[in-house]
């Protein structure tokens, strides 16, 4: 290559060149011992005696104009990579002072819905300890100590008689003692049962329902449960009884909607079965009236118990009950409205 072409190669090289690492190869090439230039020097020796100092001089000047070329260039690479990096790697301490929306959590907008349409039908809203007698939460409940219907319920207890509430039945008598019939009211909040798994959480979220008055039947009870499952699940939803037991109710039943993924023709939600379990129910039992001063010859009433985390799962389509405890924005946030 001769000391023109050498030159224009450079500085081509030169423009292109993008990084100081880069610039730093470039160097090597041109200037260094086995470079370019080194070579076309060491080549001065082939050349006619006379032609040796003005070759030799052609070639200097030009390792003089590469090495400045190459200090402008360094200068102006480091230049723009300190802004690139300044750029990229800035913290944005202001990010987490945006006033970011909120979103309400799946389980509280279930939890409103169904208030909503209680007090429409003229439910008062109450709401009770979570940290409860052993008396409220059980033996007002017909349920005596040693009684095999607490096994049912996994009990997180505090001291002998004080536990944590494993069903907002508790508030039943709290409510019936202290007010006379008729009663008309649910009471939403958090229950606790030592339990863990993809449809149980240690701490879950129930509606308690109750009516008592004069001449109360199932009837009533169907008619309400219908009406609050065609709302939150769609108006062609049906609602069936199957015979139950529990302690506080008789008759007691368990309470299915048609499932609102399928419409009752089967699917994996519903296990095939085209129903869905969604509570427990029943006529309040003449021995809880009477624990809590009623005179169950006159009054009787009816008592529901909703799993509002269920009813949130099924709504949305959520399939592990865990999530709605993780606190997760990336899960919270898609229940934005
Ligand atoms: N408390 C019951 C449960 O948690 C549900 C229920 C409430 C049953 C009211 C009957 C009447 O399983």
């Amino acid at each position: 290559m001769t000391i023109a072409e050498i030159k224009t190669e450079f500085y081509n090289a030169i423009t292109n060149c993008k990084t100081v690492s880069e610039l730093q190869d470039l160097k090597v090439k041109y200037l260094g011992k086995t470079g370019e230039l080194t070579a076309v020097l060491k080549s001065i020796k082939d050349l006619p005696a006379e032609e040796r100092p003005s070759f030799g001089a052609k070639v200097n000047e030009l390792r003089k104009e590469m090495e400045s070329c190459f200090g402008q260039r360094a200068e102006l690479l480091k230049s723009e990579e300190m802004q690139r990096r300044l750029r990229e790697e800035k913290v944005d301490i202001s990010l987490t002072s945006y006033p970011r929306r909120g979103a309400l959590h799946p389980v509280t907008l279930v939890e409103r819905e169904i208030c909503d349409l209680m007090i429409a039908m003229g439910f008062e809203v109450l709401s009770g300890p979570e940290i409860e007698t052993d008396y409220y939460n059980f033996q007002a409940l017909n349920i005596p100590e040693d009684h095999p219907a607490r096994d049912m319920q996994d009990t997180f207890y505090v001291t002998d008689s004080i536990l944590l509430r494993t069903q907002t039945s508790a508030m039943q008598a709290r409510l019936m003692e202290r007010k006379n019939p008729p009663l008309k009211v649910v009471c939403p909040g958090k229950v606790y049962r030592s339990d863990s798994d993809a449809s149980h959480s240690p701490v879950f979220h129930q509606i308690e329902g109750l009516v008592v008055d004069k001449n109360i039947t199932l009837c009533d009870l169907k008619g309400t449960l219908e009406y609050l499952a065609s709302h939150l699940f769609g108006a062609n939803t049906k609602v069936r009884f199957r015979p139950s037991f529990f302690p506080f109710t008789e008759p007691s039943v368990e309470v299915d909607v048609t499932c609102s993924n399928c419409g009752g023709k089967g699917c994996s939600l519903c296990k095939g079965t085209g129903w869905i379990e969604l509570l427990g129910a029943g006529m309040v039992n003449p021995v809880v009236l009477e624990n809590c001063g009623i005179d169950s010859t006159k009054y009787n009433g009816y008592a529901f118990g909703i799993g509002m985390d269920r009813v949130a799962m099924i709504k949305y389509g959520i399939p592990d009950i865990r999530l709605f405890f993780e606190n997760d924005q990336r899960f919270l946030k898609q229940f934005s409205k």
